[in-house]
């Protein structure tokens, strides 16, 4: 018989960690619940690294290894992100309401890419989500781990195009010497 362990504290104040938790708290945190919880972090964040492996090992009181060794057992198990950036579209109900489908369907025209798949140059990776526990700023997408919400998808393409601008701008010429 196991004892009730605490329950370690979210890795961090992204939204998506709830819902990871919240697969797990419906489980009633059972070790049977590992690959669905794996399942969700990977549908929330697009891979599985090694903060969300040791989090769900604590949390369902599962040996690490264990985990690793679902994780890598799997195919459909990623351990890295693809693209350089990820785009995670909310569609959930209140987003889809608002309007989320239009946001996948400006990915798809502007990026030639599906939700699920990375950009031919390895630059985005787009991905859905459910509800990403931000439904008062639907339509809403997690962009590199940051949650932007009231979506035009005018304003999603331009914030991506930025931060791929951003990444790949080169480096300002060094300053001039002050003569001697
Ligand atoms: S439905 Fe999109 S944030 Fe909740």
């Amino acid at each position: 018989m196991s004892l009730h362990r605490p329950k370690p504290p979210l890795p961090s104040d992204d939204t998506r960690w709830k819902l990871v938790n919240a697969t797990m708290r419906r489980n009633g945190y059972a070790d049977h619940a590992l690959i669905e919880t794996l399942h969700s972090v990977q549908d929330a964040f697009g891979f599985l690294d090694e903060t969300a492996l040791r989090f769900v090992a604590a949390s369902l009181d599962v040996p690490l290894s264990k985990v690793f060794g679902v994780a890598t057992f799997y195919h459909l198990f990623r351990l890295k992100p693809k693209g350089r950036h990820t785009c995670v579209v909310c569609t959930g109900t209140a987003c889809y309401i608002k309007g989320a489908g239009v946001l996948v369907d400006a990915l798809r025209a502007h990026h030639q890419v599906e939700p699920g798949e990375t950009t031919a140059d390895g630059a985005l990776s787009v991905l859905t989500a459910r509800c990403v526990g931000a439904c008062g700023l639907a339509p809403a997408a997690v962009v590199d781990g940051e949650v932007v919400g009231k979506l035009a998808p005018e304003a999603l393409l331009e914030r991506l195009d930025q931060l791929e601008h951003a990444k790949t701008a080169p480096a300002p010429p060094p300053r001039a010497r002050a003569p001697a």
